[in-house]
């Protein structure tokens, strides 16, 4: 027997026994511009890219639901899909798949029986690539094929983000998960998060993206995140006693916050949010001008002042690691990434920076913080989707 046929043999074995498999991939997302305007209602710009997770799931007969990942700590959680309960240490990472398992059946869209999920990753953890968001589509998306139900995307969206609200408990936008199903080859996603509504914008041409992690944990919920969520809650309250009909932090007009008397780091807060929505704007329009790749470099490097100074989310370490990059002639503009308070600093590119020029400025890195960030170079890639799980690619 040729080898062909063997493989063929294999499959046809596999579709009699493991009928009902399904598989999806989610991709991971880099915040290109846009640092905590999606819980503000503010548009924000993200890419998908080409790593992320790969979830394959098989239904079982019983109501046990069992979690695989080699990648994660703790690899393995068993449990019954009737009395879901929240994980804790090493097993958190099963919280972002029962948060989507809660809310899906919440809306009585999960399966009625049990099911065994494993997850791979090419993703590096815990580098502000957002791999949560892409565990809970890929979670969405085999789920929901095991029920035999579909959503549209923006759905799908909402109820990962809901997981995350009141599953998990960090109260974020829909930022991560959004870019993560809504990516598209060579685009860059635009969200309105005021309207929940998705677009794709092409970037120019010839241009890169470069990930360094400067490897200090950025765990969200236990960070700060909380904290400036509230702080921004707070001041749209208070301009809302001046304006009624503001809805959202990021569309308050400036002259508006230079009558509200806020407390000092409310106004730092409110400052950044605004200007960073009047940075996005400004990328926007440029990209319609056909601006140089150069003065769009410029926002970005903005924003990392604006996040550091007034936001006060990034770390020193963090704050070297974007000068640094920021400091060559190759990139075009240098910035934190996600939530912040470590992760990792975004550098957009020109297509002339190489590996040799990031290994030179992660040296230069360790050279002060003992330390050696990685870094990963990423390209803008189709977002979340269902697979097949003989599928090759
Ligand atoms: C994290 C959150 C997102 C967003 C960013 C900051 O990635 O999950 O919702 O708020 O931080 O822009």
């Amino acid at each position: 027997m040729n080898k062909k046929s063997l493989v063929e043999q294999a499959k046809e074995e596999y579709r009699r026994h493991m009928q009902g498999s399904v598989a999806a991939f989610a991709p991971g997302r880099i915040e290109f511009l846009g640092n905590h305007l999606d819980y503000n209602g503010g548009t924000v710009l993200g890419t998908a890219i080409n790593a992320g997770i790969y979830g394959l799931a098989q239904p079982r007969e019983d109501d046990s639901f069992r979690l695989f990942s080699d990648s994660f700590e703790g690899a393995e959680i068993n449990g019954s899909i009737e009395k879901l309960e929240k994980q804790s240490g090493r097993e958190s990472w099963g919280n972002y798949c029962l948060g989507v398992l809660k809310v899906l059946q919440q809306m009585n869209l999960a399966p009625e029986h049990g099911f065994s999920l494993i997850l791979t990753t090419d993703l590096p953890m815990a580098a502000g690539l957002s791999s949560s968001a892409a565990v809970e589509l890929a979670t969405a998306l085999c789920l929901l094929q095991l029920a035999e139900r579909t959503l549209p995307k923006n759905e799908l969206v909402s109820l990962c983000r809901k997981a995350e609200n009141e599953w998990v408990g960090l109260p974020c936008g829909i930022l991560d998960q959004g870019t993560s199903a809504f990516g598209e080859a060579n685009q860059v996603v635009r969200i309105d998060c005021a309207e929940e509504a998705y677009s794709t914008l092409p970037l120019p041409e010839g241009t890169a993206f470069w990930i360094f992690d400067t490897g200090i944990k950025h765990d969200l919920v236990d960070s700060h995140y909380g904290t400036r969520n509230r702080e921004c809650m707070d001041a749209l309250a208070a301009l809302q006693t001046l304006d009624p009909k503001l809805l959202h932090l990021a569309h308050c007009p400036g002259d508006l916050l230079e009558k509200a008397e806020l407390p000092e780091n409310q106004m730092k807060r409110a400052r950044h949010v605004i200007g960073e929505q009047a940075r996005v704007r400004m990328f926007e329009e440029g990209l319609r001008e056909s601006n140089s790749p150069e003065e769009l470099g410029s926002l970005l490097r903005q924003s990392h002042g604006s996040s550091s100074e007034l936001f006060e989310n990034s770390v020193p370490e963090l704050d070297h690691l974007v000068d640094l990059l920021n400091e060559d002639d190759e990139v075009l503009g240098a910035r934190l990434t996600g939530g912040g308070f470590g992760g990792a600093a975004l550098a957009w590119t020109s297509q002339g920076f190489s590996e040799e020029k990031a290994r030179s400025i992660a040296s230069a890195y360790e050279r002060k913080w003992q330390v050696l960030p990685t870094f990963h170079t990423f390209s803008a890639s189709r977002g979340a989707h269902c697979k097949d799980p003989l599928d090759k690619g």
